[in-house]
């Protein structure tokens, strides 16, 4: 269960969406269904008949996987070795919705999927560009079935991206096609990426200029970086377009990941370093935070070997770990943490009481928050953690808890945590912010009552948006003059305290996520 834990910890927990998924913007109904195959276990000879050896499996896993995501159906993560995205399920999922299977996904399989599937999602925008301008005409873009395009995806960005041999990469891809729809789809993916090749060789790759008033431009970084539209003309309005190129480039990486030595199970951060020196994990030791150590490649092997189900360590940005330091939880403290769900900031504040005060997790979501108490059992820590499934607006007006430390880590756009949610730019519109904005100010409020006087108020985001971050301290000390500004520089390196006082860690800057808190102390 930890280890559920810790990947929704970076994938999904620092976004809580408000409101339903939004419906995609172009829905293709699948040739086949994702759900109407046969569920259940197999006879041996029907699998053998259904056993497909000539078509390479990680390319078929991404195909089906990049229609799960893009349904709706699944993350754009493939990290955890049982369960929701493991290679057994992947298969599963492939047989039903292609109607064979391939041979078992093998661990560099396992990778390219992840790599493939995060790369290709990332990279929606920029593909989709390509393949339209070399397709006949815009209609059979535009109409073209889902898997046939997921199938050309992969292939373009096979081939633009990772610039892998092409005759390869065209000849699989040709294959899937045939195997999976019909040899007129196959010849269709042969002749679009065959122009590719072509076009690549001899360096005429047809892209958008960047030229014209700002609408123009804003429209074609948005397809040179793959973004929406709305981002870029965000970014290039707040950090200038130079800076907006950058965070885009951040964003459309590969994300390096960062664990946390689980101090509450005595586990050091050189005991980590042992194991992964033992596992051949390449990584650096965090120059910020004492517990955290950083991993570019190799998660997947730590996962692995069990380390985060065995309660050692969690994954954990360590910009989520310097929103922990402005709080400073000290043994013997009592701490409310308002929106603890899934507990990546609760399971290490706790880890930091070494057994001593009470911190109380709030959290609407009774599913997410139960994670957190098995988490905190495995982990350790569970002696110093009570759980309360509520609404904080109304616990807040209801209950009589005061604390003297207050941590409010608000539902947020997730601008900040872009490079590790590959699929969340393309789920988030520009109007999600003022829905957001309305939520963070209604918490604010309710979080506000339970702080004793003399006591802080942390209010942190993972976005890097102004409307969330600084706009919504200075709406709420407006409403609240009981409130005012604690600067974090006693509390995090001075390279994330921003002239007002404010902690901030900014990709491009710290290449970590963004982060955002305020400390706020009550005077009266
Ligand atoms: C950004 S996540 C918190 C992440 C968490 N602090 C961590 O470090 O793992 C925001 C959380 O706010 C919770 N939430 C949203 N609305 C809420 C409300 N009205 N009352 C309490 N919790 C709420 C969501 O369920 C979600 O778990």
């Amino acid at each position: 269960m930890a280890q559920v834990l810790s990947l929704h910890v970076f994938f999904s927990a620092e976004i809580h969406k408000v409101g339903p998924s939004k419906p995609l913007k172009r829905i293709h109904k699948p040739r086949t269904s994702l759900s109407t195959r046969r569920k259940g276990p197999q006879s041996p000879l029907r699998e053998t008949q259904k056993l497909n050896l000539q078509v390479s499996p990680h390319r078929a896993v991404s195909a089906v996987r990049l229609m799960r995501i893009e349904m709706g159906g699944a993350f754009a993560d493939l990290l955890n070795d049982k369960g929701k995205g493991s290679g057994d399920n992947e298969m599963g999922y492939v047989e039903r919705t292609l109607g064979f299977r391939t041979k078992d996904l093998d661990d560099r399989d396992l990778r390219l999927v992840t790599d493939i599937v995060g790369g290709t999602i990332r990279w929606r925008r920029y593909l989709d560009y390509l393949i339209g301008s070399l397709c006949h005409d815009e209609k059979a873009f535009r109409s073209m079935e889902p898997l046939l395009l997921q199938i050309l995806r992969i292939g373009f960005y096979e081939i633009v991206k990772l610039d892998m041999p092409s005759y390869a990469v065209v000849d699989e891809n040709v294959r899937l096609a045939k195997v999976s729809l019909r040899p007129g789809a196959g010849n269709m993916v042969n002749g679009i990426l065959r122009k590719l090749v072509l076009l690549k060789e001899s360096n005429s790759l047809p892209l958008p200029k960047l030229e014209g008033d700002d609408r123009t431009q804003a429209r074609a970084l948005a397809t040179l970086y793959s973004h929406p539209v709305w981002m870029v003309r965000r970014w290039t309005k707040h950090l200038g377009q130079e800076k907006a190129i950058k965070l885009m480039m951040w964003n459309n990486d590969n994300p390096s990941f960062s664990l946390r030595a689980n101090s509450g199970k005595g586990v050091t951060r050189a005991d980590l370093v042992m194991q992964f020196n033992m596992l051949k994990v390449p990584h650096e030791l965090s120059l910020h935070l004492d517990h955290f150590v950083r991993v570019k490649t190799g998660l997947q092997i730590v996962i692995q070997a069990g380390l985060l189900k065995q309660g050692l360590c969690a994954v954990q940005d360590e910009s989520a770990g310097l929103i922990v330091s402005v709080v400073d939880p000290q043994p013997g403290d009592s701490i409310i943490d308002c929106c603890a769900a899934p507990g990546g900031k609760t399971l290490y504040m706790a880890s930091q009481m070494h057994g001593q005060g009470m911190l109380y997790a709030i959290d609407i979501n009774k599913g997410r928050l139960r994670i957190v108490k098995e988490t905190a059992k495995l982990h350790q820590v569970d002696g110093v953690i009570t759980t309360i499934p509520s609404d904080l607006r109304t616990f807040a007006e209801s209950y009589q808890l005061k604390s003297d430390k207050v941590l409010l880590d608000a539902p947020c756009s997730g601008l900040g945590v872009l490079s590790k949610r590959a699929d969340l730019r393309w789920n988030r519109r520009l109007e999600d912010l003022e829905e957001l904005k309305k939520l963070q100010e209604e918490l604010l409020d309710a979080a506000s009552i339970l702080v004793k006087p003399g006591g802080v108020l942390v209010y942190s985001t993972c976005s890097i948006d102004p409307e969330e971050n600084e706009e919504r301290v200075d709406a709420f000390l407006l409403r609240h003059p009981e409130f005012r500004i604690d600067p974090v520089d006693r509390y995090v390196p001075p390279d994330f305290v921003t002239k007002r006082g404010f902690y901030s860690s900014d990709p491009v800057e710290h290449s970590m996520d963004g982060a955002f808190a305020a400390r706020l102390i009550r005077t009266l």
